[in-house]
């Protein structure tokens, strides 16, 4: 009896250790599969680094997609503009050629929100020629229309009583197509000529934010050949000139013209973003240039930017000021308002300044005229 006592004992001190034994062993094991998967992350990332340029080089497709940006998504209905908050918004589609269809949301003004309410899209076409001024934003790259600072500029416009359209260019949003230069321009085109015809005699301004910029001031100068010229055009985080040196081998020099004079006061890293930016374009066989488009243009015109811009110096916007006063030989024609760095809005925060609508107000005021 005692000895099986003893036995049993023994033989629970045994497994104690054997299970001891198991748990040590597992321990050894998750640590060193743990070592394995930093080791394979940091090939993986050596690779990547090393590949890069090569994919760069031999998939155009990825030079579009880095220029662009345009299949960054927001995991959003676009259908359902009411989910963000934009309640008196209806979602629509243009086809701006054959085989492009875009995406464009038409918010009305913000005094009509109740009436909107459930109404056909037949009824915001015929509400486009109430009287309100009527806004085309042009957005920038990256994403697409449900991004929060459109959407903020949207509200703030809406809140002034004036109509937005909203386009997602080809490529962008559940817009079809691929995104080029020509392309922008085509589709800005075709929703401006569609605004044009349901907008009886309201002003029409358009709005170009960063890369929007490009495509405003090209259409509002073709609008103006055509003789059917854009009532006013405002420009926000606009840039001079991103143009790239063809015989140039080397990125970094390949910043030319206005560049140029501020590499010696662009911090180093914005020097090198915007190099890199430019060998894509170059790559790419995007002339993004625009800045010879402005010097033709003869529309009334708003420039708005923020001291703190990270992604266009404050001192394009003045180089743009300037350029359009001496081509519009006239001081009421052009304004440039500048925003406190100390207010943090960097690229894309201006919409949240609160003297931001009267400087809207007041424009559309002296243009209304
Ligand atoms: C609809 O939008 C308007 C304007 O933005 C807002 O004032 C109102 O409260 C919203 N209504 C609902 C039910 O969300």
């Amino acid at each position: 009896m005692r000895r099986r006592v003893d036995e049993t004992a023994a033989s629970k001190r045994t497994e104690g250790k054997s299970v001891k034994r198991e748990t040590g062993e597992v321990q050894t094991k998750t640590k060193s599969s743990w070592w394995v998967w930093v080791k394979r992350g940091l090939i993986a990332l050596c690779t990547l680094y090393v590949a890069t340029p090569f994919i760069l080089q031999f998939f155009p497709s990825v030079i579009q997609y880095l220029v662009y940006k345009h299949a960054v998504t927001y995991f959003v209905d676009l259908r359902r503009p009411c989910d963000l908050g934009l309640n008196h918004t209806v979602n629509m589609y243009l086809t701006s050629e054959a085989g492009v269809t875009l995406g464009v949301w038409h918010t009305v003004p913000e005094q009509k929100w109740k009436e909107a309410q459930g109404k056909s899209l037949a009824w915001y076409e015929q509400s486009l020629g109430d009287g309100s001024p009527v806004f085309i934003y042009l957005h920038g790259n990256t994403g697409n229309r449900a991004a929060p600072h459109r959407l903020g500029v949207a509200n703030v416009l809406s809140a002034l009583g004036y109509h937005v359209v909203v386009m997602d260019y080809r490529g962008f949003g559940d817009s079809t197509g691929k995104p080029t230069k020509g392309g922008l321009i085509t589709d800005a085109l075709h929703l401006y000529h569609w605004v044009r015809a349901h907008s009886k005699d309201s002003l029409v301004i358009i709005w170009g934010h960063s890369l929007g910029t490009v495509v405003a001031t090209n259409i509002a100068v073709k609008l103006q050949e055509q003789g059917n010229p854009v009532d006013a055009v405002i420009l926000e985080g606009a840039f001079t000139n991103i143009k790239c040196q063809k015989d140039s081998p080397n990125p970094s020099p390949g910043i030319t013209g206005d560049f140029h004079t501020y590499s010696t006061t662009f911090p180093r890293t914005q020097l090198k973003q915007i190099s890199i930016y430019c060998s894509m374009v170059k790559t790419a066989n995007e002339d993004i240039l625009f800045y010879s488009s402005l010097k033709k243009m003869t529309t009334p015109l708003m420039i708005l930017h923020s001291k703190d811009d990270h992604m266009v110096p404050f001192r394009m916007a003045e180089e743009l000021y300037n350029t359009a006063k001496s081509v519009l030989k006239s001081e009421d024609k052009v304004r440039l308002v500048a925003f406190d760095g100390s207010h943090g809005y960097l690229h894309n925060g201006l919409y949240r300044d609160p003297s931001l609508p009267n400087y809207i107000r007041e424009f559309v005021q002296s243009v209304a005229k």
